[in-house]
């Protein structure tokens, strides 16, 4: 097992430890919350080699060639094959087949801390592959130049959409497209923890808005990524509109070499604009949470 996996397994450990001390301080409802966020997800399953998997699902590798979104943009698409299986034999193999439920996540765990949550019901509408080579090219690694990354290694594995039969996909950019996927499992904790209180009902949308585009890589009142882990609505506090606005639509102008992508860089302007505007509203609304 590399060693980044096992790092990352250490941090899940601390954080679930974290939790649970931090679990017998508050209230009860709180407590109750965060009992329903630590039992109800499965256990992450490893993901196996290559040829473990190829023996496992009794079938060789396919190739499937998609419209690589870390390196297309609105005026220009530029098409990657890759080599791997549909993501539904992967996931029926290691999930058990009862895992595409209405309302369930499927989440894939990277071992730079990205974590991506995919509604299961999605898996129906698009054929996904989850990959582990790119034939005819050197090496099995992608530039993300919109954050600023060159060279970053896609393996072990990288869950690719065909948007080149779904071409309604582009929009979505390089979201839902995680790649160093290393684990998989199913949660279907999400929602509670995004609309406490009174939200619920009047924010769905805009916690939406943050579970697709955000928490990829930040955290919101304990739920998302590890990549840059900080927790949205404590550090929009101190943040006004604009100054938020311009950060989530044009990082790069603020500082940079910036790290973190434009939000939805392939909606059109007046379309992004206002999902920061919401996403600012939302996060502003968010109740103060003991950190
Ligand atoms: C692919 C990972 C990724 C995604 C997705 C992402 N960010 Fe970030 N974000 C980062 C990184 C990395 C930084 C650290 C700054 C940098 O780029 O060097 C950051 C920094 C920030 C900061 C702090 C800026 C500061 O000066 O402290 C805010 C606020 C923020 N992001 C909000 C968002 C919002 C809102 C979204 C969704 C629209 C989002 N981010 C999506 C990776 C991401």
């Amino acid at each position: 097992m590399p060693i980044g996996n096992r790092c990352f397994q250490a941090r899940s450990t601390l954080r679930g430890l974290r939790l649970s001390m931090t679990g017998l301080a508050l209230t009860a409802s709180a407590w109750l919350l965060l009992t329903a966020l630590t039992v109800e997800r499965t256990a992450a399953m490893d993901m196996p080699g290559p040829a473990d998997l190829e023996q496992a699902l009794s079938a060789p590798p396919q190739t499937i060639e998609v419209v690589e979104p870390h390196l297309s943009t609105a005026d220009s698409d530029t098409v990657v094959a890759y080599r791997g299986w549909p993501a539904v034999k992967v996931l029926d193999h290691l999930l058990g087949s009862d895992w595409n439920k209405p309302g369930v996540d499927v989440e894939f765990r990277a071992l730079d801390g990205y974590v991506s949550r995919i509604p299961a019901e999605r898996f129906s509408e698009y054929p996904a592959y989850l990959v582990f080579e790119s034939p005819g090219r050197s090496g099995f690694t992608v530039n993300n130049p919109r954050q600023n990354e060159k060279d970053v290694p896609l393996g072990p594995y990288y869950l690719v959409w065909d948007n080149v039969r779904h071409p309604g996909l582009l929009a979505d950019g390089a979201t839902n497209w995680p790649y160093q996927v290393s684990e998989v499992l199913v949660s279907d904790t999400g929602w509670r923890a995004l609309l406490p209180g009174d939200m619920a009902g009047r924010y769905d949308e805009d916690a939406g808005l943050a579970r697709k585009y955000c928490l990829t890589c930040h955290r919101i009142n304990g739920y998302g990524g590890d990549k840059f882990p900080i927790d949205l609505a404590h550090r929009v506090k101190d943040m006004t509109a604009t100054e938020f606005e311009r950060w989530v639509l044009t990082p790069n102008a603020v500082k940079p070499g910036a790290t973190m992508p434009p939000l939805a860089h392939r909606i059109p302007e007046p379309k992004r604009e206002v999902m920061a505007k919401r996403l600012y509203a939302y996060l502003r609304a968010f109740p103060a949470q003991k950190q």
